[in-house]
This record gives C-alpha cells, sequence and structure tokens, in this order.
C-alpha cells in the first residue's frame, strides 16, 4: 500500500480577504502535496475556512447582513485565490459544513461524558480582538500581551477543558519526538513555555455574548469557543470531504503547517485535545515566520497589506510562488519588497531557467533540424558527467532531503536546483555549440552537447513541477515532451539517458519575460504588461549565457551611416521577420505607433514613426521585417525593442515587407 501524506494548512478567518500570509502557507502545502504525489504516495491536502467567532460576527454586523451571508460572501474570494495560484487542494473545508459542526458536537460530548470538561465561574482579562481571557499576570498596563489592545476584566461562568492534567503527557511527547515541533527554535518555545504550569482551557462563550458558533450539546445557552470549532477540522475533514470516510487511511496528519503566531494553539491545545479524545498525535507541526513589507509590520492600518491577486496579476503565478518560497527560509520571518522580487525573477527566472531553455530550443532548431539529437557515447567529456551527477543528485538526494517535513527547506531545494540551472548555463558557454556547428566535423560532439542540454531540462522540469507547475508544463511542451505531471513520475528514480532522441522541440513564448522596475507604479503592485522586455541579441541564436543579462535603457538608434561597410559589418544586424500582432497609437504623438510584433521565439514591442502612413489596423496581421537586435530605447517614454525596416526619409512612404508574406516570424532576412 503507498505511503500516505495528510497535508493541512491553518484554515483561514473570512473577517477578511486573504493576504500573502494566506497565499504562503497555502503554497507551501501545495508544493509538498504535489511533490509526495508525484513520488506515488496517497496525499490529502486539506485547507478551509473559520468561520465562526466574534469576529465575523462583528465584520458582518458592520456590513449589516448576517454572518453567514458573510461567510458565504468571502468563501469565493479564496477559493478564486487558490484556482489563480494553481492550488491542487483535494479538500476544502468551512466550519459552518453541518457535518463539520456535529464532529464538534459529537467530540464535545464525549469529553464532557467523561468528565474532561466542567464548568466554573472564570474572572479574567479579556481581549476581544484575540478572543481568549488573560490571566493577571499576563496583562501589563491593562494591554494585551499578544496584540497590544486594551483588555476588559470580564466574569462569567464558562465550560473548561481539563488541558492542565495532559501537561507531563505532552512534555514526554515532545521529548520523545524530535519531529513533532519544527523547526528547532520553535520547538524549544514550546518546551519553554510548558515550564509553567498548563491551565485548563475555556472552550465556551455565553450566546449572550457571542452567538456566531456551534451550540454545545449539553447546553444550548453556550457555543463552543473558537479553537475547539476550528482544529478539530483536521479530523472532521477526512470523515466527510473525501468520496468515502478516510480518518484511518490518513490520520494522523504528517504535517499541520501553520504560522508561528498559531503554533501554541496547535502543539499544545490540539494535541492535549487529541490525547483527551484518544486520538494520535500527528507526526509534526511546522511553524513558518511571518512577512513584512519593506521592513515592517503589514497591517490594513499601515496600507502595505500585500494582495496576492495583484501579485499574480502583475508577476505571474509562478514567480509568485517561487519568490514566496526561494526568499525565505520556511521557518524564519521574511521582508517583502517589489525590488527583491524583480531582482529574482530578472536574475533567477529570466536569466536562469528561461534562458536556458530558450537557447537549448533555438540551438536544436538551428543545428539539429529541430529534432532532440542522438548522444554519441563515445565523445563524452568530463562536463557531461559532471552535468549528469548533479540532475542525478538534485533528484535522487536533494529533493527529498530539502522536502523531509523535518526540513522544510524550500529556498535551499531551490538553491539546489538553480545551481542546476547555472552548471548547465555554463555547460553550453563552454562547449560553444554555435562554434561545433559550424565544424561538419564536430557533428558527433554537437549532438552530444544538446542532448545533454536537454536531458537536463527534462530533470529541470521534474524538479521544479511542484514550485512551478505552469512553468514545468510549458518546458515539457517546448521541449515536445508532454510528460504527465499527474503521474507518480518519482516512484522510481528517474533514469539519464531515457530522453528519447528525434523528439520534435517546438518555439515557444519566453518562460520569464524580464520586468523592468521602472514599469511599476507607485503602489508598486502593477507593471506595465504591454511591454514585453527586449532579450538579448544572443538569446536568438542561443549564445546567451546567464551573465548577460539585456541592457535595459535609453539609449537612441543609431545615426544613419553613410560609409561603406564590409559584409562582416551587415552581419552584425540582425534582420529577421516578424508579424505584427496588436498596433496602437502612442498617446499624444501623432506619428508614432506602439506594435506588438511576434518574433517567432519571442514577442516585441516596437515603437515605429509611421503612424502618418498608416492607421494601426490596416497593419495587423502584416508581415514585416525589423532590426532584432537593435539595443532597446525609450520613444516619448515608451519602450522600443526594435525597429521596423521602412522606405522613405523624413515621411515614410511604406514598410518593407514580404512578397510571401506566409514565411515564419523570426526568419532571418539577409
Ligand atoms: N483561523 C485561525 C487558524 C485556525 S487553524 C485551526 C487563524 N486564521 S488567520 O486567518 O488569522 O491566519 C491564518 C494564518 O495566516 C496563520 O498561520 C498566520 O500565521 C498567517 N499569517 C497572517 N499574517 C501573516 C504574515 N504577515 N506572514 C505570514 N503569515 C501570516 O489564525
Amino acid at each position: 500500500m503507498a505511503k500516505t501524506f495528510y497535508i493541512t494548512t491553518p484554515i483561514y478567518y473570512v473577517n477578511d480577504v486573504p493576504h500573502i500570509g494566506h497565499a504562503y502557507t497555502t503554497i507551501a502545502a501545495d508544493v509538498l502535496a504535489r511533490y509526495h504525489r508525484m513520488r506515488g504516495h496517497d496525499v490529502f491536502f486539506l485547507t478551509g475556512l473559520d468561520e465562526h467567532g466574534q469576529k465575523v460576527q462583528q465584520a458582518a454586523a458592520k456590513a449589516g447582513i448576517s454572518p453567514q451571508e458573510h461567510c458565504d460572501r468571502f468563501t469565493p474570494q479564496f477559493q478564486h485565490l487558490w484556482k489563480m495560484l494553481d492550488i491542487s487542494n483535494d479538500g476544502f473545508i468551512r466550519t459552518t459544513d453541518a457535518k463539520h459542526q456535529a464532529v464538534v458536537q459529537r467530540f464535545l460530548q464525549k469529553l464532557f461524558d467523561q468528565q474532561l470538561i466542567y464548568r466554573a465561574e472564570y474572572t479574567g482579562w479579556y481581549c476581544t480582538f484575540d478572543e481568549r481571557f488573560w490571566t493577571e499576570k499576563d496583562v501589563e498596563g491593562g494591554l494585551c500581551p499578544d496584540c497590544q489592545r486594551p483588555v476588559e476584566q470580564l466574569s462569567e461562568s464558562n465550560y473548561f477543558f481539563r488541558m492542565g492534567q495532559y501537561q507531563q503527557r505532552l512534555l514526554d511527547h515532545i521529548n520523545a519526538n524530535q519531529n513533532f515541533i519544527r523547526p528547532e527554535s520553535r520547538r524549544n518555545e514550546v518546551l519553554g513555555f510548558l515550564q509553567k504550569p498548563l491551565e485548563d482551557l475555556s472552550i465556551s462563550r455565553p450566546k449572550s455574548r457571542l452567538s456566531w458558533g456551534i451550540e454545545l450539546p449539553f447546553d444550548q445557552d453556550y457555543v463552543t469557543y473558537v479553537w475547539f470549532d476550528a482544529l478539530v477540522n483536521y479530523v472532521s475533514g477526512l470523515e466527510y470531504l473525501p468520496a468515502k470516510p478516510a480518518v484511518d487511511r490518513f490520520w494522523p496528519a504528517t504535517v499541520h503547517l501553520v504560522g508561528k503566531d498559531i503554533l501554541t494553539t496547535h502543539a499544545v491545545y490540539w494535541s492535549t485535545m487529541l490525547m483527551a479524545l484518544e486520538i494520535p498525535l500527528p507526526h509534526t507541526i511546522f511553524a513558518h515566520g511571518w512577512w513584512t513589507v519593506n521592513g515592517e509590520k503589514m497591517s490594513k492600518s499601515r496600507g502595505n497589506v500585500v494582495d496576492p491577486y495583484a501579485m499574480v496579476d502583475t508577476f505571474g503565478t509562478d514567480a509568485f510562488r517561487y519568490f514566496l518560497l526561494r526568499e525565505v527560509p520556511f521557518g524564519q520571518d521574511g521582508d517583502f519588497s517589489h525590488e527583491s522580487f524583480i531582482g529574482r525573477i530578472n536574475s533567477d527566472l529570466a536569466n536562469g531557467i528561461g534562458n536556458l531553455l530558450s537557447r537549448t530550443v533555438t540551438l536544436i532548431q538551428r543545428s539539429c533540424g529541430g529534432k532532440i539529437p542522438i548522444s554519441v557515447s563515445t565523445e563524452t567529456s568530463d562536463l557531461d558527467t559532471e552535468l549528469q551527477a548533479t540532475a542525478e543528485a538534485l533528484i535522487q538526494e536533494k529533493l527529498p532531503l530539502h522536502l523531509g517535513s523535518d526540513r522544510l527547506e524550500f529556498n535551499r531545494m531551490l538553491e539546489s536546483i538553480w545551481s542546476l540551472v547555472q552548471q548547465a548555463n555554463q555547460y553550453i558557454d563552454q562547449t560553444t555549440p554555435w562554434v561545433l556547428a559550424k565544424d561538419g566535423e564536430k557533428k558527433n560532439r554537437l549532438n552530444t552537447v544538446l542532448y545533454h542540454a536537454a536531458e537536463t531540462l527534462r530533470f529541470l522540469c521534474v524538479a521544479v513541477y511542484p514550485i512551478m507547475p505552469g512553468t514545468a508544463e510549458e518546458m515539457s511542451r517546448q521541449l515536445g515532451l508532454h510528460i504527465d505531471f499527474s503521474t507518480p513520475i518519482l516512484a522510481k528514480s528517474m533514469a539519464w539517458g531515457d530522453l528519447t532522441p528525434g523528439i520534435e522541440v517546438v518555439k515557444g513564448k519566453s518562460l520569464f519575460p524580464r520586468i523592468d522596475p521602472a514599469a511599476i507604479s507607485k503602489q508598486g503592485v502593477t507593471v506595465s504588461t504591454e511591454s514585453t522586455p527586449a532579450s538579448s541579441p544572443k538569446e536568438a541564436t542561443g549564445e546567451a549565457s546567464p551573465q548577460s543579462p539585456s541592457s535595459p535603457g535609453n539609449s537612441s538608434a543609431s545615426p544613419e551611416v553613410e560609409n561603406q561597410i564590409s559584409i562582416e559589418d551587415f552581419q552584425k544586424i540582425q534582420l529577421k521577420v516578424a508579424k505584427v500582432l496588436t498596433a496602437e497609437r502612442v498617446p499624444k504623438s501623432n506619428k508614432l505607433l506602439k506594435l506588438q510584433v511576434d518574433l517567432g521565439t519571442e514577442q516585441r514591442q516596437i515603437v515605429a514613426g509611421i503612424g502618418k502612413t498608416y492607421a494601426p489596423e490596416d497593419l495587423v496581421g502584416k508581415t514585416i521585417v525589423v532590426v532584432a537586435n537593435l539595443k532597446p530605447a525609450k520613444l516619448m517614454g515608451v519602450e522600443s525593442q526594435g525597429m521596423v525596416l521602412a522606405a522613405g526619409g523624413k515621411d515614410v512612404l511604406g514598410l518593407v515587407t514580404l512578397l510571401e508574406g506566409e514565411i515564419d516570424p523570426g526568419t532571418q532576412v539577409r
């Protein structure tokens, strides 16, 4: 029977729209779910919403609607975001589900019958925001030690769970199970917390004060306190969300992912509740750090809450997923800034993996008739074997190590993948296939080199899939592989050399167009989606190395040259066939048109002074000729990444077009 892997995220409060913190945990859980499915494990991935409690009740009252209506309005926002972020959860739980509520009531009744829940008068300091009582010694200056908001003294009769009696058993469990709380620093925090006597836990609220909750089965004047309701989701979800009840199949959970702020509730409240219910404890509770924004705490009042929808719209799903997991070690706090995000997109994604794919496909098309060549084993060198060794170690050793539930080192996993990307880019630089291609006697070596590059990319497709599923699909498509990632590809180890020669590669769009930081709006969440940044001229020939980013800039077009030039000089100019995709006028200019053109391997934006001669709609669909390796320049503030060829001087008389209009975009013009 396949090994099971049950992963959960916290269930999120529906008192507000989702933010980067929610996205962070859910993406991390998705990466693990996808990775374990690839390994052939029996996976269940649960996420959902925490819909009861004071905050939801208050938010609904403010909006003048019922709490249920409020929850129903907010739920699709989360569900839609998970779709946009490519989250592959198997279950989505809502604590207002009648079946969840029934499980909570069953558990409460069981503990009540065993006298593990009792009623008592309690006086304490209550924090409305955190929905919890504090003792006298916790409260300094009348403020909640957690959120620093004023607390109020309340005296009321409530129901309590005998949590205190499990203190020693919990300590023993933590001490005996090194991986129960991760990372180590958080484990120590919980052990520290358990040095103080553990008090019993209030689990109810009188309906007179909070009605939006699950009624206690043994006292209809009370509803259960938020944590007793919410934590139970991890078990109740298995009862009714899978096609068949699956508690026996998936419990105990493999990993509960939580933010550091809710570690105590999971490690202490949930664990002791499970002990009382005689249910085994989860294997691992992993607490991640918090994101700040430009060094500041993220908050609505500061207006700096990072909106995951805007991130996806602006930068794309995979870039966002990559950044969140690459930038910061999972257990630690991290800082979000647009500068670091764009830096990563340009260096790691555009220059790194995007460049590797595009140059490999281009080289195979140029020199091997567009088909994966046959590697000729008699011609291998150390460079080849080193590349193979790194690729194999990545899949067989690095991924399982870094993604082990005790570690969850997503950033180190990505570092390992990117060392292979870098090595492969250097491999191409060092073996210079474009030079080999000029020498007929080097054909075997050329084939071996390009086979190795393509085989490395096949390994990379598999390695990046859990983090960037869309990118892996696109890489696989361009390599002509059509890998079915829904099958357990990693159930047995991948063999180097399984890439079949003869497969046709397919030209495609660039994986990650470079982003121009100057194009980011003031709020820093929107970039101009029209400008597809220029790729390095070398990229088109496959020569571009990862260290050679294109130079965005304001340099103007070359002056007209009247002197005679040599043929070598002329060959420096890359003239290419392009097809006009869209055309529009540049605002406030009667001469400039902004064109989006298809250059075969990429899309470019070109600004051309042809607006007096042509209306934009006349140009769409036309096949024209462009200078493809001109340095980008800005014309009236709009970036132009090339130049169209036209007859005439100041006044344009006509565009250079081709008699045979059906020539493929990207074809060289000589
Ligand atoms: N409903 C409870 C959890 C119940 S689980 C049985 C809850 N919800 S929450 O919506 O307030 O928070 C959910 C998660 O978001 C928590 O894990 C929290 O740590 C995380 N984050 C909230 N702000 C965050 C950041 N700024 N950065 C990273 N994660 C953050 O708590």
